[in-house]
């Protein structure tokens, strides 16, 4: 089957052209192209192509808490939200910390179709930070494990985390770190600070973030390892990724839409839908961030996209548990910090959502160019268009999200997978 995408510009730049895809790949870019007979027809008018979406950090609860989300909902909202690859965090129930669960969330994810899911390992058998899991064994299967965290928790213990540098080193595959001290954040729940301190929420200080990310860029340094750091959420964080990258040490790090957008002042009402790890820092921390996103210290936006049920959620802040939807937002909320205050370009976008990402943990079909004969992993966005978030009608099993009754800019019109539409004007194939 071959798709022909009319009237879109190629990263938001140029003139508009026609792109042909056919055989999973992208055949023809001109204007004005043939429509080759039985082929679908996307009239994507003053619309921007973009290489898929890569989001190096999704929850999709599947295998375990399936009443959340699983890899068929999960997928459609990736597919929805114009991903064509996601990791999926090892923080499941078993955890991924061994090739059969982690040969299941792939096969599955290529089973439902609609996005590559890639899982993650975890580092450390059942995420207990003790001893390191058979990460070479994982890597070598159908899935080709290439990333590794305990997301959710910190790989705490310094001779661990060093020794997982090492092994991952050996392998070619990438530590992600869940930067949290934990002897700093017990009971912890709101950025510690002003907000917290009148809430009387127990406050989670920057520094449990910020010692861990020093301490692991100083392991990799002298390990001559690559480490990449989850969800970086304070403005001394990105003091010392410069540092560490200006060291040449071979640091990489994601931010997330809600620590761009989202700050501790929404936390008054103590709307469980809020609570989040790590937690919504101040409205200067988002400005260190957004502009770190922009400077390129930051390299990427990952989702963290981490459903919970209602009863998980609609509970005291203290409770609730830490998460939100992610992955059918992400775009228009890095419009909305990024595009729209001229942070970044479209052809920034591509880099920041796609290529980045892709080329941190090695795909090689990912974030390609938009060229003949390069796979036709893709997104067609309507810039202009806006639209108001609505929890129940996202793919998610989980319907809570912060940004509910949001009006946001940019609408995903199309996502397609190796050439074939796995979203269309909001809705993935039956
Ligand atoms: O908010 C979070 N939720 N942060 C994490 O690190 C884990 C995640 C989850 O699994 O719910
Ligand atoms: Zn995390």
């Amino acid at each position: 089957m071959s798709v022909l995408i009319r009237g879109v510009r190629l990263y938001g730049e140029g003139d508009a052209v026609d792109v042909l895809v056919a055989d999973g790949q992208i055949a023809e870019i001109g204007v004005g192209l043939a429509v080759p007979d039985g082929s679908e027809i996307i009239d994507a008018s003053g619309q921007v192509l973009l290489p898929g979406f890569v989001d190096l950090h999704t929850h999709l609860r599947e295998p375990g808490r399936e009443y959340a989300e699983d890899i068929e909902t999960g997928s459609a909202a990736a597919a929805l939200g114009g991903y064509t690859a996601v990791f999926a965090m090892a923080n499941t129930n078993p955890v991924a910390d061994n090739p059969v669960v982690t040969e299941h969330v792939w096969q599955r994810g290529q089973q439902v179709g609609l996005v590559d899911v890639h899982p993650v390992g975890a580092v450390t058998v059942g995420l207990g930070g003790a001893q390191l899991t058979e990460m070479g064994l994982m890597a070598a299967g159908a899935a080709q494990v290439r990333m590794f965290s305990d997301d959710g928790v910190c790989v705490a213990d310094p001779l661990v985390m060093r020794r997982a540098l090492e092994y991952a080193t050996g392998l070619g595959v990438l530590i992600a770190q869940h930067a949290e001290e934990p002897r700093l954040t017990v009971g912890a729940v709101a950025n510690e600070g002003p907000n917290a301190a009148k809430l009387g929420l127990a406050g989670w200080p920057r520094s449990a973030e910020e010692s861990i990310v020093a301490r692991d860029a100083i392991l990799a340094r002298d390990a001559g390892a690559r480490l990449h750091i989850c969800h970086a959420s304070t403005a001394g964080t990105v003091e010392l990724l410069k540092w560490a990258k200006a060291q040449g040490i071979s640091v990489t790090a994601e931010v997330t839409p809600h620590h761009l957008l989202l700050d501790d002042s929404r936390l008054s009402d103590y709307d469980g839908r809020n609570r989040v790890n790590p937690p919504l820092r101040e409205a200067s921390d988002a400005q260190a961030l957004r502009q770190a996103l922009a400077d390129g210290v930051i390299d990427c936006v990952a989702t963290d996209h981490a459903p919970h049920a209602e009863h998980e959620k609609t509970c005291e802040f203290a409770t609730a548990r830490p998460g939100m939807l992610g992955l059918q937002t992400a775009l228009s909320v890095v419009v909305q910090t990024m595009v729209e205050p001229g942070l970044l370009t479209w052809r920034d976008i591509a880099r920041v959502l796609s290529e980045r990402p892709a080329e941190i943990v090695g795909l090689p079909d990912q974030g390609r160019p938009l060229a003949v004969g390069e796979p036709a992993n893709l997104t067609v966005v309507d810039p202009a268009a806006r639209w108001t978030v609505d929890g129940e009608h996202l793919a998610s099993r989980s319907a809570n999200t912060p940004y509910e009754a949001m009006e946001l800019p940019a609408v995903v019109t199309a996502t397609l997978l190796r050439g074939k539409i796995t979203a269309r004007d909001g809705e993935t194939p039956r």
